[in-house]
């Protein structure tokens, strides 16, 4: 074993080294520790990646912001006068304070609370006292930087990379399956933030396997067919898909699609979307299988399924036909993440008379109430001085693989095999 004292770049090497060797086995403690890792990470493939950042409906007129806050950065989300939308790095262009302090609300300008420059909702700088005195100060060069924003269907993307390509090549993919549930004019019904004292890995990682549900998720497993391995589920998803067109009026809702991490069109653009099968008796994902809600956008029946989407390497929905559930998962420090979960549902339902928020949200706030504690569980474990990483399930946790393959591969920022 390695020291854990030595968190050089040559050790950062060498156990990546070391750990594509032993490809289908759980990553060792060193990454879930390290303080050059989590630099790495933030730098070499979160802040080069497609992130959710919010719904459209969050900032719906001229002025609105809110703040989204991205490891160690905190980026503002705004509705320009032109309604274009704009994603501004929360530091200003002067000695770096937070310019925006407040969590959302409507602004015409963000003035910086240290010194006091102004700044256009576009970012642009338009005041700074007393700089004029300098003969070099321009201010057309001290906007606040800015992200490459990407809307689509209402969701909105953001990438801090200035090379980045564009997204929306990508999601085009999605745009029959997730345009069935008209995103772009369905409201969230609630959002809550669910703070883990754990690595985003291993919240990331308990995301993309379903290993677990059957043994941590009783009520999920019993509605969900993703708790069983594809051939055991397979009479139950084919004769969904048999139906899915004709009973949710919408061609082409069943179609699969799969081009995540390393097989993206383009780095941290991940882009998949399957629909499984809920068991009989199951419609939607609430306490009785029944539906929660009116159906949303398109869908005009239920066929029994769920789609299953992600959009960037760390952003998924889980879409019903009355309602849909995003995750997104991002690291607020090294040990702490923020496990985002936004509940959406059509724009016209009414709660107390369409809907109601608790009988909507049971299953995936009891959910990840469930997840919170083994992810700390599995937290605690990796800590442990004595941990050894084990061997992958080879069909449940193959996207944990593919997301280790992506991880190892991009970490340093020298791309290898
Ligand atoms: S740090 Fe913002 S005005 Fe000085
Ligand atoms: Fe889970």
């Amino acid at each position: 074993m390695l020291p854990l004292h030595d968190d050089s770049v040559e050790r950062l090497t060498r156990e990546i080294q070391l750990q594509q060797r032993h490809h289908g086995s759980a990553l060792p403690s060193y990454f879930y520790q390290s303080p050059k890792v989590y630099r790495s990470e933030l730098e070499n493939l979160l802040l080069r990646s497609w992130i959710y950042a919010a719904h459209i409906s969050e900032l719906a007129t001229a002025g609105d912001y809110q703040l989204l806050e991205l490891g160690a950065d905190s980026i503002i989300l705004v509705r320009a006068a032109n309604d274009q939308i704009h994603a501004l790095v929360n530091s200003c262009r002067h000695r770096g304070a937070r310019v925006c302090e407040a969590q959302q609300g409507n602004r015409k300008t963000f003035v910086c609370p240290y010194h006091g420059w102004v700044y256009d909702l576009d970012g642009s700088l338009r005041a700074a006292r007393d700089m004029s005195m300098r003969p070099d100060f321009d201010a057309s060069q001290l906007g606040l930087k800015t992200l490459s924003v990407c809307v689509f269907q209402g969701l909105i993307f953001v990438n801090a990379d200035p090379e980045c390509e564009p997204f929306a090549p990508a999601l085009e993919a999605l745009e029959t399956t997730l345009g069935a549930y008209d995103l772009e004019n369905a409201q969230i019904a609630h959002q809550q933030t669910y703070t883990v004292e754990a690595n985003w890995k291993l919240c990331l990682e308990n995301y993309l396997e379903c290993y677990h549900c059957a043994t941590s998720h009783r009520d999920y497993a019993r509605m969900h067919t993703l708790k069983d391995l594809p051939a055991a589920s397979k009479p139950v998803v084919d004769a969904m898909l048999a139906r899915c067109e004709s009973v949710t009026g919408v061609a082409g809702i069943g179609k699969e699609h799969y081009q995540v991490y390393n097989d993206a069109s383009a780095f941290g653009a991940c882009v998949s979307h399957q629909r499984y099968g809920l068991y009989e008796g199951y419609v939607t994902g609430s306490e009785d299988g029944q539906p929660v809600a009116p159906l949303m956008g398109h869908m005009r029946g239920y066929d029994g399924g769920a789609g299953d989407f992600q959009m960037g390497p760390v952003s998924f929905m889980l879409n019903y036909p009355d309602h849909c559930v995003l995750y997104r998962f991002l690291p607020l420090a090294l040990d702490r993440t923020a496990m985002q979960v936004v509940w959406f549902v059509a724009g016209d339902a009414r709660e107390g008379t369409d809907y109601s928020r608790d009988k909507l949200i049971w299953l995936w706030h009891n959910t990840t109430g469930e997840d919170e504690y083994i992810i700390s569980r599995n937290s605690a474990g990796v800590h442990s001085l004595l941990f050894e990483p084990g061997p992958l399930q080879p069909e449940f946790e193959s996207m944990l693989m593919a997301f280790h393959d992506w991880y190892l591969a991009n970490l340093t920022g020298n791309p290898t095999e």
